[in-house]
Protein backbone atom coordinates (compact mmCIF):
# COMPACT_ATOMS: atom_id res chain seq x y z
CA UNK A 1 0.00 0.00 0.00
CA UNK A 2 1.39 3.41 -0.79
CA UNK A 3 0.75 6.56 0.73
CA UNK A 4 0.60 9.69 -0.43
CA UNK A 5 0.23 13.23 0.83
CA UNK A 6 1.04 15.32 -2.35
CA UNK A 7 -0.77 15.54 -5.25
CA UNK A 8 1.73 15.74 -7.62
CA UNK A 9 3.39 12.68 -6.50
CA UNK A 10 0.35 10.51 -6.61
CA UNK A 11 -0.50 11.98 -10.37
CA UNK A 12 2.70 10.41 -11.43
CA UNK A 13 2.17 7.21 -9.45
CA UNK A 14 -1.26 6.60 -11.14
CA UNK A 15 -0.62 8.03 -14.25
CA UNK A 16 0.20 4.46 -15.70
CA UNK A 17 -3.59 3.24 -14.07
CA UNK A 18 -6.11 3.13 -16.85
CA UNK A 19 -8.89 1.83 -13.84
CA UNK A 20 -8.72 3.67 -11.11
CA UNK A 21 -11.64 2.79 -7.93
CA UNK A 22 -11.53 5.96 -5.57
CA UNK A 23 -13.46 5.86 -2.60
CA UNK A 24 -13.70 9.14 -0.66
CA UNK A 25 -14.12 9.12 2.76
CA UNK A 26 -13.07 11.56 5.95
CA UNK A 27 -12.14 8.64 7.72
CA UNK A 28 -12.84 7.11 11.17
CA UNK A 29 -13.86 3.66 9.37
CA UNK A 30 -16.54 1.51 10.15
CA UNK A 31 -18.37 -0.63 8.81
CA UNK A 32 -20.44 1.37 5.44
CA UNK A 33 -16.57 2.79 4.92
CA UNK A 34 -15.63 -1.05 4.63
CA UNK A 35 -18.13 -2.18 2.44
CA UNK A 36 -17.13 0.95 -0.19
CA UNK A 37 -14.08 -0.34 -0.39
CA UNK A 38 -14.48 -4.16 -0.30
CA UNK A 39 -17.09 -3.28 -3.17
CA UNK A 40 -13.80 -1.16 -5.34
CA UNK A 41 -11.95 -3.93 -4.81
CA UNK A 42 -14.29 -6.10 -6.91
CA UNK A 43 -13.72 -3.59 -9.97
CA UNK A 44 -11.06 -4.15 -12.35
CA UNK A 45 -7.95 -2.09 -11.57
CA UNK A 46 -6.30 -0.18 -8.71
CA UNK A 47 -8.08 0.95 -5.46
CA UNK A 48 -7.72 4.84 -4.08
CA UNK A 49 -9.04 6.05 -0.93
CA UNK A 50 -8.66 9.20 0.37
CA UNK A 51 -8.99 10.42 4.05
CA UNK A 52 -9.44 13.75 4.48
CA UNK A 53 -11.58 16.18 6.98
CA UNK A 54 -12.81 18.80 5.17
CA UNK A 55 -13.00 21.56 6.77
CA UNK A 56 -15.03 23.28 3.49
CA UNK A 57 -18.28 21.28 4.71
CA UNK A 58 -18.43 21.65 8.11
CA UNK A 59 -21.19 24.19 8.60
CA UNK A 60 -20.02 24.65 12.00
CA UNK A 61 -16.15 24.88 13.50
CA UNK A 62 -16.84 23.19 16.50
CA UNK A 63 -18.20 20.10 14.38
CA UNK A 64 -15.38 20.24 12.39
CA UNK A 65 -12.83 19.85 15.56
CA UNK A 66 -14.94 17.49 17.50
CA UNK A 67 -15.42 15.11 13.93
CA UNK A 68 -13.20 11.77 15.52
CA UNK A 69 -10.28 11.19 13.73
CA UNK A 70 -8.52 8.16 14.07
CA UNK A 71 -5.77 7.78 11.39
CA UNK A 72 -3.64 5.06 12.45
CA UNK A 73 -6.61 2.65 12.98
CA UNK A 74 -7.64 3.78 9.75
CA UNK A 75 -4.43 2.63 7.87
CA UNK A 76 -4.01 -0.79 9.95
CA UNK A 77 -7.64 -1.23 8.44
CA UNK A 78 -6.51 -0.06 4.97
CA UNK A 79 -3.34 -2.38 4.84
CA UNK A 80 -5.64 -5.40 5.97
CA UNK A 81 -7.73 -4.67 2.79
CA UNK A 82 -4.85 -4.34 0.74
CA UNK A 83 -5.88 -1.09 -0.77
CA UNK A 84 -3.27 0.02 -3.60
CA UNK A 85 -3.52 3.65 -2.82
CA UNK A 86 -4.07 6.02 0.14
CA UNK A 87 -4.32 9.62 -0.23
CA UNK A 88 -4.10 11.99 3.01
CA UNK A 89 -4.03 15.69 1.38
CA UNK A 90 -3.21 18.30 3.59
CA UNK A 91 -5.93 21.56 3.18
CA UNK A 92 -2.86 23.30 1.04
CA UNK A 93 -2.43 20.42 -0.98
CA UNK A 94 -6.71 20.14 -1.36
CA UNK A 95 -7.36 23.60 -1.83
CA UNK A 96 -3.87 25.43 -3.85
CA UNK A 97 -5.15 25.00 -7.20
CA UNK A 98 -7.42 26.24 -9.67
CA UNK A 99 -9.97 23.39 -11.14
CA UNK A 100 -10.82 23.32 -14.70
CA UNK A 101 -14.58 22.38 -14.30
CA UNK A 102 -16.65 25.04 -11.56
CA UNK A 103 -19.01 23.11 -9.42
CA UNK A 104 -22.68 22.27 -10.58
CA UNK A 105 -24.72 22.70 -7.55
CA UNK A 106 -28.29 21.72 -8.59
CA UNK A 107 -31.27 22.59 -7.10
CA UNK A 108 -31.76 19.24 -5.15
CA UNK A 109 -29.07 21.49 -2.71
CA UNK A 110 -31.66 23.35 -1.52
CA UNK A 111 -33.92 20.54 0.48
CA UNK A 112 -33.39 18.80 3.30
CA UNK A 113 -30.13 19.20 4.77
CA UNK A 114 -29.28 22.09 2.06
CA UNK A 115 -32.05 24.00 4.70
CA UNK A 116 -30.08 23.77 7.69
CA UNK A 117 -26.44 23.82 6.29
CA UNK A 118 -26.29 26.59 4.08
CA UNK A 119 -22.72 26.23 2.96
CA UNK A 120 -22.06 22.24 3.25
CA UNK A 121 -22.90 20.80 -0.42
CA UNK A 122 -21.05 23.31 -1.77
CA UNK A 123 -18.34 22.49 0.38
CA UNK A 124 -18.61 18.68 -0.64
CA UNK A 125 -19.11 19.48 -4.45
CA UNK A 126 -15.52 21.81 -4.04
CA UNK A 127 -13.26 18.90 -2.69
CA UNK A 128 -15.07 15.78 -4.50
CA UNK A 129 -14.33 18.24 -8.09
CA UNK A 130 -10.71 18.99 -7.43
CA UNK A 131 -10.17 14.88 -6.02
CA UNK A 132 -12.04 14.21 -9.50
CA UNK A 133 -9.24 16.85 -11.75
CA UNK A 134 -6.35 14.85 -9.32
CA UNK A 135 -7.36 11.28 -9.78
CA UNK A 136 -9.61 11.20 -12.82
CA UNK A 137 -11.04 7.74 -11.61
CA UNK A 138 -12.77 5.61 -13.75
CA UNK A 139 -15.37 4.85 -10.68
CA UNK A 140 -16.00 6.94 -7.65
CA UNK A 141 -17.91 4.42 -5.00
CA UNK A 142 -20.61 6.77 -2.35
CA UNK A 143 -22.76 5.53 0.26
CA UNK A 144 -26.82 5.73 -0.44
CA UNK A 145 -26.10 6.67 3.46
CA UNK A 146 -25.71 9.86 2.62
CA UNK A 147 -28.42 10.04 -0.64
CA UNK A 148 -28.68 14.06 -1.39
CA UNK A 149 -24.76 13.89 -1.69
CA UNK A 150 -24.96 10.60 -3.79
CA UNK A 151 -27.30 12.30 -6.12
CA UNK A 152 -25.92 16.21 -5.98
CA UNK A 153 -22.11 14.49 -6.82
CA UNK A 154 -24.21 12.39 -9.74
CA UNK A 155 -25.64 15.46 -11.41
CA UNK A 156 -22.50 17.53 -11.28
CA UNK A 157 -20.16 14.48 -13.13
CA UNK A 158 -23.35 14.60 -15.82
CA UNK A 159 -23.55 18.06 -16.01
CA UNK A 160 -19.63 18.96 -16.45
CA UNK A 161 -18.96 15.50 -18.89
CA UNK A 162 -16.66 14.39 -16.33
CA UNK A 163 -16.03 10.47 -17.50
CA UNK A 164 -16.17 9.24 -14.19
CA UNK A 165 -19.02 6.37 -13.12
CA UNK A 166 -20.51 6.66 -10.33
CA UNK A 167 -21.11 3.43 -7.84
CA UNK A 168 -23.86 3.54 -5.80
CA UNK A 169 -23.82 1.52 -2.69
CA UNK A 170 -26.31 0.36 -0.23
CA UNK A 171 -26.12 1.83 3.12
CA UNK A 172 -24.53 -0.64 5.55
CA UNK A 173 -26.45 -0.50 9.38
CA UNK A 174 -25.44 -1.75 12.86
CA UNK A 175 -27.17 -5.07 14.67
CA UNK A 176 -29.95 -2.90 15.90
CA UNK A 177 -30.88 -0.60 12.60
CA UNK A 178 -28.92 2.38 13.24
CA UNK A 179 -26.86 3.19 9.73
CA UNK A 180 -23.30 2.50 10.63
CA UNK A 181 -21.74 6.34 11.00
CA UNK A 182 -18.46 8.02 12.55
CA UNK A 183 -20.97 10.20 14.56
CA UNK A 184 -22.13 7.15 16.21
CA UNK A 185 -19.13 6.63 18.13
CA UNK A 186 -19.97 10.76 20.10
CA UNK A 187 -23.49 8.48 21.08
CA UNK A 188 -23.75 7.56 24.90
CA UNK A 189 -25.44 3.98 25.39
CA UNK A 190 -28.67 5.55 25.46
CA UNK A 191 -28.59 7.93 22.50
CA UNK A 192 -27.40 4.84 20.55
CA UNK A 193 -30.82 3.07 21.43
CA UNK A 194 -32.81 5.84 21.01
CA UNK A 195 -31.31 6.06 17.26
CA UNK A 196 -32.03 2.17 16.77
CA UNK A 197 -36.05 2.98 18.32
CA UNK A 198 -36.17 5.71 15.20
CA UNK A 199 -34.82 3.46 12.82
CA UNK A 200 -37.59 0.63 13.78
CA UNK A 201 -40.18 3.23 13.98
CA UNK A 202 -40.10 5.01 10.77
CA UNK A 203 -39.12 1.45 9.34
CA UNK A 204 -42.76 0.04 10.38
CA UNK A 205 -44.14 3.44 9.47
CA UNK A 206 -43.45 3.10 6.02
CA UNK A 207 -45.28 0.23 5.87
CA UNK A 208 -48.32 1.51 6.77
CA UNK A 209 -51.07 3.47 4.40
CA UNK A 210 -50.79 6.08 6.51
CA UNK A 211 -47.43 6.64 5.82
CA UNK A 212 -48.04 10.29 3.54
CA UNK A 213 -49.57 12.33 6.74
CA UNK A 214 -46.04 12.81 8.35
CA UNK A 215 -47.97 13.65 11.52
CA UNK A 216 -45.48 11.16 13.60
CA UNK A 217 -42.89 13.62 14.77
CA UNK A 218 -44.46 13.92 18.20
CA UNK A 219 -44.05 10.23 18.37
CA UNK A 220 -40.36 10.57 17.67
CA UNK A 221 -39.60 13.04 20.26
CA UNK A 222 -41.46 11.22 22.82
CA UNK A 223 -39.17 8.24 21.80
CA UNK A 224 -36.26 10.86 22.71
CA UNK A 225 -35.06 12.57 20.05
CA UNK A 226 -34.07 16.30 20.62
CA UNK A 227 -34.83 18.19 17.30
CA UNK A 228 -35.93 16.91 13.76
CA UNK A 229 -34.40 19.25 11.03
CA UNK A 230 -36.31 17.43 8.93
CA UNK A 231 -39.11 14.75 8.13
CA UNK A 232 -39.76 14.48 4.27
CA UNK A 233 -40.94 11.72 2.04
CA UNK A 234 -39.33 11.87 -1.33
CA UNK A 235 -40.07 9.75 -5.04
CA UNK A 236 -36.47 8.48 -5.82
CA UNK A 237 -36.54 9.47 -9.09
CA UNK A 238 -38.44 12.47 -9.34
CA UNK A 239 -37.02 13.68 -5.74
CA UNK A 240 -40.69 15.27 -5.39
CA UNK A 241 -43.29 14.12 -2.45
CA UNK A 242 -44.98 10.87 -3.91
CA UNK A 243 -48.58 10.54 -4.43
CA UNK A 244 -49.25 6.86 -4.71
CA UNK A 245 -48.25 3.92 -2.43
CA UNK A 246 -46.88 1.79 -5.32
CA UNK A 247 -44.11 4.54 -6.22
CA UNK A 248 -40.50 4.18 -5.10
CA UNK A 249 -39.80 6.24 -2.72
CA UNK A 250 -38.06 7.02 0.76
CA UNK A 251 -38.47 8.71 4.79
CA UNK A 252 -35.47 10.94 4.89
CA UNK A 253 -35.04 12.41 8.33
CA UNK A 254 -32.37 15.03 9.96
CA UNK A 255 -32.46 14.70 13.75
CA UNK A 256 -30.72 15.36 17.11
CA UNK A 257 -29.76 12.96 19.85
CA UNK A 258 -28.25 15.80 22.27
CA UNK A 259 -26.03 17.36 20.29
CA UNK A 260 -25.17 15.10 17.94
CA UNK A 261 -26.77 15.37 14.44
CA UNK A 262 -27.66 12.13 12.88
CA UNK A 263 -29.27 11.61 9.08
CA UNK A 264 -30.82 8.14 7.48
CA UNK A 265 -33.11 7.79 4.62
CA UNK A 266 -35.82 4.44 5.27
P1 LIG B 1 -17.69 10.09 4.96
O1 LIG B 1 -18.78 10.53 5.85
O2 LIG B 1 -16.42 9.60 5.57
O3 LIG B 1 -18.28 8.96 4.06
C1 LIG B 1 -17.51 8.38 3.04
C2 LIG B 1 -18.42 7.51 2.18
O4 LIG B 1 -18.97 6.46 2.99
C3 LIG B 1 -19.61 8.30 1.61
O5 LIG B 1 -19.81 7.93 0.26
C4 LIG B 1 -20.76 7.86 2.50
O6 LIG B 1 -22.03 7.93 1.86
C5 LIG B 1 -20.36 6.42 2.78
N1 LIG B 1 -21.05 5.90 3.98
C6 LIG B 1 -21.14 6.50 5.19
N2 LIG B 1 -21.88 5.75 6.04
C7 LIG B 1 -22.28 4.66 5.35
C8 LIG B 1 -23.07 3.51 5.65
N3 LIG B 1 -23.60 3.33 6.86
N4 LIG B 1 -23.27 2.58 4.67
C9 LIG B 1 -22.72 2.75 3.44
N5 LIG B 1 -21.96 3.82 3.09
C10 LIG B 1 -21.75 4.75 4.02
O7 LIG B 1 -19.25 11.47 2.83
C11 LIG B 1 -18.16 11.93 3.13
O8 LIG B 1 -17.28 11.29 3.97
C12 LIG B 1 -17.64 13.24 2.56
O9 LIG B 1 -18.70 14.11 2.34
C13 LIG B 1 -16.80 13.08 1.27
C14 LIG B 1 -17.63 12.47 0.14
C15 LIG B 1 -15.56 12.23 1.55
C16 LIG B 1 -16.32 14.48 0.79
O10 LIG B 1 -15.59 15.13 1.78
Amino acid sequence: MKIFKNKSKLKKEISKDKDVCFVPTMGGFHLGHISLIKKAKRFKGKTLVSIFVNPRQFNEKRDFIKYPRNLKKDLTILNNLKVDYVYLPTSKDMFNFRTTNKIYLNKFSKTLCGKTRKKHFKGVLDVVNRFLEIIRPKNIFLGNKDFQQLILIKKHIKKRNIKTKVIACATVREKNGVACSTRNKRLTHNQFKIASNVYSYLKNKKKSPDIFKLNYKDSLFKLGVSKIDYLEILNLKTLKKPKKLNEKFSIFIAYYLGKIRLIDNI
